[in-house]
């Protein structure tokens, strides 16, 4: 009973991203502070990207002449230059004191009068989580193009079948929640969606959602651009990833190894065409070298490429330091070059003394130096068990 009184009285924060808003931030600033339940310490928390039109000053001008009120204070953090909306929230809760959080744009298309609703659903129902929704009965938007529309729509759809997200409208900026669900948790705020984020990253929270309709901004201008909607995709990729590893947790070691070989012979593919290309472009493409030299240059190249891509891709090792990463090298090089002595050899056996066709034996002795060169690499150059 003591505690859940503490959590009533607890403060808020309320985070609102600014860029380019001069239009707008004084007066809902001042509709927030009208509209807050009393007695609750509030913090109002502007997180300004060094606008152009002037919004920083702005604050800082308000804050000298407004009148301090006792529950409702004003703070602006200034950053330099436009970071992205998802960067100047995160900016915003490292700073917040409350361990209730709201986050809100500042232009009117999340109005105000919702902000008690979420705070309530925190603070006396104890969801973790409160989004106020466009997507459920009640909430709907104006003001948007059927375009725009449709695009959110989209967005939402793969949010929601992608990350397996039951919240209706993961993709709101308008949403509050308790500061300690996100202890511990690596936000990185790629792009817009800090909230999707929040709701992949987190574990058992409940989440109650509140209609409610999204007005289009009235004053001043969208900040949503096509690199908005780029980092948008890169973020869901990244979080569609978020704790599902390489192979995905595989643990038949058989099956490890064959997925393994797999990307060590597409490398091995790509190491070809490295070689043609650049065999080609030593001897008569770009410089005109002896067609041997240029071999040369173009056996070392893919070489080299096959090596970085199988460290990095194909066994997953991230660690350069300069001594491990050479003697990976020197190994690496080496195989391959017995791998070639190996074919030679063999075809040479096979064909020599066994009276087998050229074309048989040279398929014996490819698969045989193209097996040994992944077994060899995986023991001694990085390390691996045979098998797993
Ligand atoms: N500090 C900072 N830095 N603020 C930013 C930046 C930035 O790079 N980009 C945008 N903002 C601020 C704006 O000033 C505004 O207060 C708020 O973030 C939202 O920006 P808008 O440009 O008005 O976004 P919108 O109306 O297109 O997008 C809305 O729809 C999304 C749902 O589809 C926003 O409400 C989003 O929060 C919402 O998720
Ligand atoms: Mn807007």
């Amino acid at each position: 009973m003591l505690k859940q009184r503490i959590n009533e009285n607890g403060q808020i924060s309320i985070i609102i991203p600014t860029y380019n808003e001069s239009e707008n931030i004084i007066k809902i600033l001042h509709t927030i502070g009208e509209i807050l339940p009393k007695n609750v310490a509030t913090q109002a928390i502007v997180v300004d990207d060094n606008s152009p039109d002037g919004t920083g000053k702005l604050v800082e001008e308000y804050l000298k002449n407004v009148k301090k009120m006792a529950d409702y204070t004003i703070e602006i953090i200034h950053r330099k230059a436009k970071d992205g909306l998802g960067s100047a929230i995160l900016n915003g809760i490292q700073q917040a004191k409350g361990d209730t959080i709201v986050v809100m744009d500042s232009d009117f298309s999340h109005p105000p009068q919702i902000i008690p609703k979420l705070i309530e659903s925190i603070k006396k129902y104890q969801y973790d989580v409160a989004v106020a929704s466009r997507y459920i009965k009640g909430g709907e938007i104006q003001g948007w193009s059927l375009k725009r529309k449709a695009m959110s729509k989209f967005a939402t759809l793969i949010a929601k079948k992608g990350l397996g997200i039951d919240t209706k409208d993961p993709m709101s900026g308008f949403f509050a929640f308790k500061r300690n669900i996100i202890k511990g948790l690596n936000i990185d705020a790629i792009g817009y969606k800090i909230l999707l984020e929040i709701l992949v990253k987190t574990k058992n929270v409940n989440i109650k959602e509140i209609p409610y309709t999204f007005q289009d901004r009235e004053l001043g201008s969208s900040k949503l651009s096509i690199k908005t909607i780029f980092d948008y995709y890169r973020s869901v990729w990244k979080l569609y990833r978020y704790g599902k590893p390489l192979e995905k947790q595989e643990k038949r070691s058989s099956v490890k190894f064959l997925y393994k070989a797999g990307r060590f012979y597409t490398v091995g593919a790509s190491g070809f065409i490295v070689n043609y290309m650049i065999s080609l472009l030593f001897a008569g493409g770009v410089y005109d070298l002896w067609y041997l030299h240029a071999n040369v240059i173009g056996i070392i190249a893919s070489i080299t490429t096959n090596f970085i891509l199988n460290k990095t891709w194909t066994f997953n090792d991230k660690d350069f330091g300069i001594k491990k990463t050479i003697s990976q090298y020197g190994k690496f090089a080496m195989f391959s070059s017995l791998g070639a002595l190996v074919q030679l050899g063999m075809v040479y056996f096979l064909v020599d003394s066994n009276d087998i066709s050229y074309p048989f034996a040279l398929i014996l002795a490819v698969i045989t130096a193209a097996f040994g060169n992944f077994v060899l690499n995986k023991k001694w150059t990085f390390k691996e068990k045979l098998l797993g």
